[in-house]
């Protein structure tokens, strides 16, 4: 059962065996907050996605996907660092407890909505990784984005962070797949295999950009293929 499973790793995490409920309150109550920036940021570009249909009758989003760490997966990541489990160090070190995908139409899409978030006043840029701009070396694409966003209490302002993946249906599709190929562990993952799916990932580029002239060609737009202006304004 989950809750039991949760509960379980806080008690084992716990130096001392008091308190344990408290702990337990509080570590759903931080889960809580990192679930309202989620529906904060999403609330974001489901508006941004909303004004844009209006005005150029097509939608940059295809879908939201929105997905809190799981507790299992927090230890994990901070007992591999070497950093104990306290809810202060899982708000410091960690910036993926809460995270959005969002899945656009086309490239250019992509890079419209992230400006359109940056440039509003109460989110704060951490960090950017332009995976569209250099993918991985095994092909993968997509841009990722770490903000913080507050979130209004009853009697408090709190600031979370909120980890963000944009790409497009292409860019998914393709890192959907090599995730469920890579997960089957059981048979090796040859060198072949990975030059082909790098090949793959090759086309699913040049389809992206071959769509996004299409839809040049189609819509009046201006289009946006880089965050220049905001890689030397990262906080941290
Ligand atoms: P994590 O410690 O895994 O969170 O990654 P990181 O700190 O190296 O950050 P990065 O921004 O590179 O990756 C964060 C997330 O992007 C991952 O958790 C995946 O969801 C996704 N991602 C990154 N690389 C790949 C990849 O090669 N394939 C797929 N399918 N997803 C990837
Ligand atoms: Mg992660």
């Amino acid at each position: 059962m989950q809750t039991q499973n949760n509960f379980d790793i806080i008690v084992a995490s716990l130096q001392d065996e008091t308190d344990i409920q408290q702990k337990f309150d509080e570590y759903s109550t931080l889960m809580a907050y990192f679930r309202c920036a989620i529906m904060e940021v999403q609330t974001k570009f489901n508006v941004l996605n909303e004004e844009f249909s209006l005005q150029h009758d097509r939608n940059p989003i295809n879908s939201i996907h929105s997905r809190l760490k799981s507790i299992e997966s927090i230890s994990r990541k901070l007992k591999s660092r070497d950093i104990p489990f306290t809810l202060s160090n899982i708000e410091k070190n960690l910036s993926d407890v809460a995270g959005i995908r969002v899945i656009c139409s086309f490239t250019s899409d992509v890079y419209l909505l992230a400006k359109a978030l940056l440039k509003q006043d109460d989110i704060t840029l951490v960090s950017i990784k332009d995976y569209i701009k250099n993918p991985k070396p095994n092909g993968y694409r997509s841009l990722h984005l770490i903000v913080n966003v507050p979130i209004f209490l009853v009697h408090e302002k709190k600031i979370m962070t909120v980890e963000i993946q944009l790409r497009t249906i292409a860019m998914d599709s393709w890192a959907a797949l090599e995730h469920q190929l890579k997960y089957k562990k059981d048979n090796e993952f040859t060198e072949e295999m990975t030059e082909e799916l790098y090949r793959c990932a090759k086309i699913s580029a040049d389809l992206d950009m071959r769509m996004d002239n299409l839809k040049s060609s189609v819509y009046e737009e201006a289009a946006e293929y880089n965050l220049d202006e905001y890689e030397n304004k990262i906080i941290i």
